[in-house]
This record gives structure tokens, C-alpha cells and sequence, in this order.
């Protein structure tokens, strides 16, 4: 298992979060439909047959899919029930339907499927998995002959800003740890071949800290980690980060934050 796994969610807690997120999700996913608009635009030449969509949440990038007309069918995937069905609610194409089911096993959720889909994709959701070799594993196996897998996830340089104010406060983990470049690279490389990855730094602004945690709040990302103790989010200590972060503003009256997007492509292996 990758190292950063330790200090991860467990899954029923990723689940209960995107749920409980669900409803007002679209509304403060700004950076998410950047990232997703992305993908969709670097992988236009992938976009046929079957697809599959790993952490689909609300079922933007799902719906986008099946509106292409090559793509004959589009399942989207989520570990949250509450994710499911407001997708379900929402999108109503006769190519999507929707699996509640965990990305990390994937031959138990989707048995049957095995070479099975032309493209699997995913927009920031496998930052969110402990195992990454089981996800590479399960997509590998579901991917048909010529398959390919394209997803974003993030970096580790996301959220450095908060990391910095939250370690002039106190050691703990406040901000959830993602996986080094090299190590992200490695793991897909004993699943896949001529895997590609770009690193694309989004900075975003925002008028205040309040601000940016309600967001990660909002959409299901605020942290989970599990070395995050009981009690650290008392007044004192926020107040204090905050007090840190306020150092950051730039000459606009603006906070910084940085998202480190990797977009990553790569082949089926044929054994
Ligand atoms: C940040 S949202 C992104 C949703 C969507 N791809 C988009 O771009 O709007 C991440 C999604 O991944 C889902 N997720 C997290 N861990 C998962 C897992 N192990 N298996 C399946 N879905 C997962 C969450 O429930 C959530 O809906």
C-alpha cells in the first residue's frame, strides 16, 4: 500500500462526506467542473464505445460523455449513495446508468466486465483512495484490449497554503496528504504502458479562510485525515490559522489557493 494511505479517510467516511454533499456539491464546485472541463477537452479523442466514470459524484462528466455521439454507453460510478442518486435524478440520457460501488474493487462491483470498457475515467476522485495499486488493478482489468485510462487527480503541492498556516499553529495533519509524482508514477506504470502525466497548477483566490474551508466543507473535501485527533479544530487554534493565512493576501486583498492538478493517460497493458 502507498505510504500517504495511513492518514486517509475510510471509505464509509469518504461515502457519508459526498453524500451528505451531494445536494449543494454543484454549487461550489468551481475548481472541480475547471478540472473536469480539462479532461474532457485533453481526452476528446477518447471518447467512444463504453466508458466508465471512477467517483462520478454528481454526474458532470458522466452526462457530458454520453452526450457524445461515438459513446454508446457511459457507467458512472460512485462509493456514495447520496451521489447516486442525485445523478440519477438529475441526468436522464438512455446511455448512463449509475453503480454505487467502492473504486478499489472494482472486479466485485462490476463483475462480468473484464475488457470491457474503451475508456475509463475520472475526475478528481482517486486522491480519495487508500489503495491506488487495487483502483490501477481493477481499471486494468475492466479496460478492453485498446482501452485507456484518463483521469485527474491532485498533488501534493494542493493546499500548500493551508498546510503552512495550520503548521505555524501546532504539528498535527489538518490538510489531507496526496501522493508525490514519482510514486503516483510507479504504481500506474506496473498496470499500464505508455502512461503520460501532466502537472498543472491551479491557483485560485478567495476573499477569505472562512470561505475557502465552507467550500472544502461543501464539497465533501475538508479533512479527514486520520492523524487529523479529536478537538484540534478548537477556536483558538483556527483563529490562529487564520491569522497566518491573512499574512498570504496579495496586493488584490486576495488569499491564494493552490490545487496541483495531474492529468494522467495510459494505455492498457496486453499481456
Ligand atoms: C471531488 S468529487 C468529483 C466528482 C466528479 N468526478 C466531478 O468531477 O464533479 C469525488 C467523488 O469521488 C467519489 N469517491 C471517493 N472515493 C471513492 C471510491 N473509493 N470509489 C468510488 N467513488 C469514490 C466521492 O464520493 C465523490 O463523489
Amino acid at each position: 500500500m502507498i505510504s500517504h494511505a495511513n492518514f486517509l479517510p475510510n471509505v464509509e467516511d469518504v461515502a457519508y462526506s459526498f453524500s451528505q454533499a451531494a445536494k449543494n456539491y454543484d454549487q461550489v464546485a468551481g475548481l472541480q467542473r475547471l478540472v473536469a472541463d480539462e479532461l474532457i477537452t485533453k481526452g476528446a479523442d477518447l471518447h467512444n464505445g463504453c466508458v466508465l466514470d471512477i467517483g462520478s459524484g454528481t454526474g458532470y462528466v458522466s452526462a457530458k460523455l454520453a452526450d457524445v455521439e461515438a459513446v454508446d454507453k457511459v457507467t458512472g460510478l460512485d462509493i456514495a449513495q447520496g451521489m447516486i442518486n442525485y445523478a440519477q435524478s438529475c441526468h436522464h440520457s438512455s446511455k448512463l446508468n449509475w453503480q454505487l460501488g467502492d473504486a478499489q474493487q472494482l472486479p466485485l462491483v462490476l463483475p462480468d466486465h473484464a475488457n470491457t470498457y474503451n475508456l475509463v475515467i475520472s475526475s478528481l476522485a482517486i486522491q480519495w483512495c487508500k489503495n491506488l495499486n487495487a483502483v490501477f488493478a481493477g481499471v486494468a482489468q475492466c479496460l478492453a484490449e485498446d482501452g485507456t485510462f484518463h483521469c485527474a487527480t491532485l498533488g501534493p503541492q494542493t493546499l500548500h497554503q493551508l498546510k503552512w498556516a495550520w503548521g505555524q499553529v501546532d504539528d498535527y495533519q489538518h490538510v489531507n496528504e496526496f501522493v508525490p509524482l514519482n510514486v503516483l508514477r510507479k504504481a500506474l506504470e506496473n498496470h499500464f504502458v505508455q502512461v503520460e502525466i501532466e502537472c498543472e497548477p491551479i491557483e485560485l483566490k478567495y476573499k477569505s479562510v472562512q470561505q475557502l474551508t465552507k467550500d472544502l466543507k461543501q464539497l465533501g473535501a475538508s479533512n479527514h485525515n486520520a492523524r487529523a485527533a479529536q478537538g484540534l479544530m478548537g477556536v483558538g487554534r483556527l483563529r490562529k490559522m487564520v491569522q497566518a493565512y491573512e499574512s498570504l493576501r496579495d496586493e488584490k486583498g486576495l488569499l491564494p489557493v493552490t490545487y496541483e492538478v495531474y492529468y494522467i493517460k495510459a494505455k492498457n497493458k496486453v499481456e
